[in-house]
């Protein structure tokens, strides 16, 4: 597992249960020594440097890529070349897809036709995952997100941010103006402080 967030932890306590060797590579120390106390070592952790992702790339059967960098595309930790190195028939799949993807060789697929081949290896890139269970993870967010919405309709979007700091995290832009940092930062364009926004707003 590459990337020891919610998606590489659960992902690796499912394959750690069904009894696979799962190692969870992670640039996080913190988080690494949270899973190894939360999991009680069920699985080993290794700190995601260049040199360990690829050692553990070319030896794995399945590799899962769950990395995320908030705001920002996600990083390309497999290579084309690394495809020649690993074992015929081992499986990538690129969880984090919906960011654009992890591994160089991933493309977006659909549930309709999920898979593919590159240099003998299975690429599996379903960007909506959970639409496999379309019904369940509907419930599971709007369950997650009611509380916002009608935070947002009970008050009007500038209250509802300034009362919750969560929300006003989620202003993006307002008027023309961009109040979200990764995205400024990216794209070298001006950025105001959601604050003095919503004073305004
Ligand atoms: N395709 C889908 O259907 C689907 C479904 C759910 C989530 N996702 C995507 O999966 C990704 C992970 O989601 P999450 O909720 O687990 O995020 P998260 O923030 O909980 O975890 C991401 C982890 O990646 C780690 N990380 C960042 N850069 C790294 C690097 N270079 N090497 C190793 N680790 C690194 C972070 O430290 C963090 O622990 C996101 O991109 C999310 O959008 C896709």
């Amino acid at each position: 597992m590459i990337g020891g967030g919610n998606v590489g932890a659960h992902a690796a306590r499912i394959a750690a249960g069904m009894g696979a060797d799962v190692t969870v590579l992670d640039r996080s120390i913190a988080r690494l020594r949270y899973l190894d106390d939360a999991f009680g070592g069920l699985f080993k952790t290794r700190y995601a440097s260049a040199g360990s992702t690829e050692e553990l790339v070319l030896a794995a059967d399945l590799v899962v890529g769950a990395v995320l960098v908030p705001g920002a595309a996600a990083p390309r930790l497999v290579r084309r070349e690394h495809l020649a190195g690993m074992k015929p028939g081992a499986v990538l799949v690129d969880v984090a897809i919906d960011q654009g993807g992890c591994f160089e060789t991933s493309r977006a697929t659909t549930h309709d036709d999920p898979i593919y081949l590159v240099d003998g290896i299975v690429h599996y890139c379903v960007a909506n995952m959970p639409g496999a269970v379309a019904r369940t993870s509907t419930i599971a967010l709007t369950n997650a997100t009611m509380p916002y919405l009608l935070a947002l309709a009970d008050k009007g979007w500038a209250q509802a941010c300034r009362d919750d700091g969560h929300l006003a995290d989620g202003l993006n832009v307002h008027a023309g103006k961009l109040t979200y940092f990764a995205v400024g930062e990216a794209l070298g364009i001006d950025v105001y402080q959601t604050s003095l926004v919503l004073r305004s707003a």
